[in-house]
């Protein structure tokens, strides 16, 4: 049986701790490695802004609030109220990560953007796709498909081993069906409207010139090594 001060010092350090976890918990926007028009005339800075700024920012304080309803779910053992957060959880977190992806995948054409230098990337482009021009049409096709928001992806597929092409609906997740995210396109009005209105073809068309392939190659390197230590 503790005594009157453990007790006291055992619930003050408990307080400490959850409010700790608390702070740690919080997720927050990540900032951008570039200004705002450093991706003109492709993206313009007005759109970057509240992209990221609003949009982006919109699904982590909603994650965070779903976040926090979960763990008071959690602490009453309320099991119904832990299912009923979960889809805040999925949209949020999803718009969170793959924002967060996203803005790593962008810069401007004059700092290389749209440029894809030799490297295993390129060699398993050329080889599955013919050729980046071929890539491209691959990723546009899927993400012009999209019935209302989602994203287009160029992955790693864990299962087949190898670079895939495909489309996500809203703010799921490739890795939610078991792909690594290489690369993705925002197919959400947001990403472009205030651009190319309605012409969003003229956007993803124009989308491959700051693409930074970089990133998507550090990013292919990643999903190999990893996938050769899961057969090992
Ligand atoms: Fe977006």
């Amino acid at each position: 049986m503790l005594s009157t001060r453990a007790l006291s010092a055992s619930k003050q350090l408990s307080r400490k701790v959850s409010v700790l976890g608390a702070v740690r918990a919080k997720h927050t926007v990540p900032d951008l490695d570039y200004d705002y028009n450093e991706l003109e005339p492709v993206i313009s800075a007005k759109i970057m802004q509240l992209h990221h700024d609003k949009h982006h920012a919109t699904y982590v304080a909603n994650l965070n609030a779903a976040e926090e309803k979960l763990q008071e779910a959690q602490a009453k053992n309320n099991v119904a109220a832990q299912v009923a957060v979960q889809p805040a959880i999925n949209f949020n977190g999803g718009g969170h990560v793959n924002h967060s992806i996203f803005w790593k995948n962008l810069i401007g054409e004059k700092n290389g953007g749209g440029h894809l230098h030799d490297g295993a990337l390129k060699t398993a482009i050329e080889q599955q796709y013919g050729s980046l021009d071929s890539l491209t049409k691959a990723v546009n096709g899927k993400t012009a498909g999209i019935f209302g928001s989602g994203w287009g992806w160029l992955t790693f597929n864990k299962a087949l081993g190898h670079l895939d092409v495909i489309a996500t609906a809203n703010q799921d997740m490739p890795s939610s069906v078991g792909h690594v995210p290489l690369l993705g396109v925002d197919a959400w009005e947001h990403a472009y409207y205030l651009d190319y209105n309605n012409v969003k073809a003229e956007y993803f068309k124009n989308i491959w010139r700051v693409i930074n392939w970089k990133d998507v190659a550090k990013r292919y390197d990643n999903a190999v090594a990893e996938h050769k230590a899961s057969k090992n």
